[in-house]
């Protein structure tokens, strides 16, 4: 897969390339200018929680070098960058006063973004909690929605003019799941029913932020999910009641309400008498289920599920939600180094099985795709990274296949652009198309850097498309 080479996956005419970055992975600058400290600050600073107690504090300093940064996406030739809003830069406290460094901020990278030709995709809610909000309880209480709806309207209101796209939550499974049931991520809770409440709460929240982008005549307003291609380990029934129980804690949960305004048929069989809980009202199905412009779809790695033995309130438990299944890895095939195995075939299928199951579902944007890999730097300081830009080559393709098949897929975001802090991995997995030394914050292009920048400008001459 040189540049030269034909073997370029073939997308529409119109088919639109991005990167995408978060907040807290990629900004450093975590006490200046008036930015409150969020949830990822806490459980950073808490020992134990990240490997080799990485924090968010330095990071790759993109809040000082985003107009290098920007040069490196302008090099590219995206037509599109997503990034994520810290809502605690904004308004340091979750609601109250206004930060206006923090605002100031958001519109010095706006402005250079449209500068060098490329368009602003903008996440809300990329897992960083103001911290004084989750003091008052956080996702578990409804007042967060309401917070989180009258932030979204500030930042409508001040930048609606110049961005293209709003993305609500990302991955709403994991701020319910994995930071209040499986602890692994902020604010590092086991919690059963508070996990469940969040989940309703994040929606709720994504409902009324989007009623405030649309009064604010925001363009396109979406959400962004981590589906999952999930099989079963054998054809037991076990397993099978695990493959459905499985399908509702990734999946149905935000794609019954979201997309076809129910809750899932299957719920009380996967979580007994928590499904209906006292956190949901009359008319947030409503709110929930308005019409979206798009649907954001983060996708890396299929998952297979086998019935566990018995259920458990176990802290070791996978889930504090502990629904009865294991997660296994019965795929013969490689791995990235976040041991997530490479099977882009499972993303066709995903985004097929999406657009047969719901007739309602918007255009698609592949919000998130990409890959960890150990790379090595050579002694000129290139990093030959082809194991990237395989993984990204075969899941284009399988974008591809799946608009052959007829999905309405519009685009494409690289994760990520930088290498950045991997949550609870901290600096250990490299994700981007661009090496960080996190000694020198020193930014270098690896080889899949150039191949995709390669590809985007072969995909312009094939469709006649302008090039940059
Ligand atoms: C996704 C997150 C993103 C990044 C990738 C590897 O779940 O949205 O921030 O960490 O995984």
């Amino acid at each position: 897969m040189t540049p030269a080479d034909p073997d370029f996956p073939v997308l529409p005419a119109g088919f639109r390339f991005g990167t995408a970055t978060a907040a807290y992975q990629v900004e450093g600058a975590h006490d200046q200018d008036g930015r409150g400290p969020s949830i990822w600050d806490t459980f950073s600073h808490t020992p134990g929680r990240t490997l080799g107690a990485a924090t968010g504090d330095t990071s790759c300093d993109h809040y000082h070098r985003y107009q290098e940064d920007v040069a490196l996406l302008r090099g590219l030739g995206v037509d599109s960058y997503r990034f994520s809003i810290a809502w605690s830069r904004l308004l340091p406290r979750g609601t109250g006063p206004v930060n206006p460094k923090g605002l100031d901020f958001y519109d010095r990278l706006i402005d250079e973004l449209l500068a060098a030709g490329i368009r602003p995709a903008v996440t809300l809610y990329h897992w960083d909690l103001p911290q004084a909000l989750e003091d008052r309880g956080g996702w578990r209480v409804r007042e967060t929605a309401a917070a989180f709806a009258a932030y979204a309207a500030l930042a409508a209101e001040r930048y609606g003019d110049r961005v293209e796209r709003w993305i609500t939550l990302n991955e709403p499974y994991c701020s319910a799941f994995v930071g209040y049931a499986e602890g692994r991520h902020a604010p590092g809770a086991r919690e059963s029913g508070g996990a469940l409440a969040a989940a309703h709460h994040l929606l709720v929240a994504h409902g009324l932020a989007v009623r405030e982008l649309r009064d604010a005549a925001a363009r396109e307003v979406g959400i962004t999910l981590n589906l999952d291609r999930i099989h079963a380990v054998s054809s037991l029934p076990e397993d099978r009641a695990a493959l459905r129980r499985a399908e509702v804690l990734h999946n149905e949960v935000w794609t019954e309400p979201l997309l076809a305004g129910r809750y899932p048929a299957r719920e009380t069989e996967t979580w007994g008498g928590l499904a209906d809980g006292p956190w949901r009202r009359p008319g947030d199905l409503e709110l929930i289920g308005a019409p979206l412009d798009f649907l954001g779809v983060n996708f890396y790695r299929p998952i297979t599920v086998a019935a566990a033995p018995h259920r458990s309130d176990e802290v070791e438990a996978r889930t504090a939600v502990d629904i009865g299944l294991t997660e296994l890895d019965p795929y013969g095939t490689t791995h990235t180094t976040m041991g997530w195995p490479i099977v882009p075939g499972a993303l066709t299928e995903l985004l097929c099985g999406l657009h047969a199951r719901y007739p309602q579902l918007p255009p698609v944007w592949i919000t998130e795709n990409g890959a960890a890999f150990e790379d090595e730097v050579a002694p000129d300081g290139s990093v030959h990274d082809t194991s990237r830009t395989a993984y990204l080559h075969d899941h284009l393709a399988a974008v591809a296949d799946a608009i052959a098949a007829g999905v309405d897929v519009r685009g494409y975001y690289v994760w990520s652009l930088l290498d950045n802090f991997e949550w609870a991995r901290g600096y250990a997995q490299r994700f981007g198309l661009v090496r960080v030394d996190y000694d020198t914050l020193t930014r270098t292009p690896k080889d899949s850097y150039h191949w995709y920048r390669d590809l985007i400008t072969a995909h312009r001459a094939r469709t006649e498309e302008p090039a940059r």
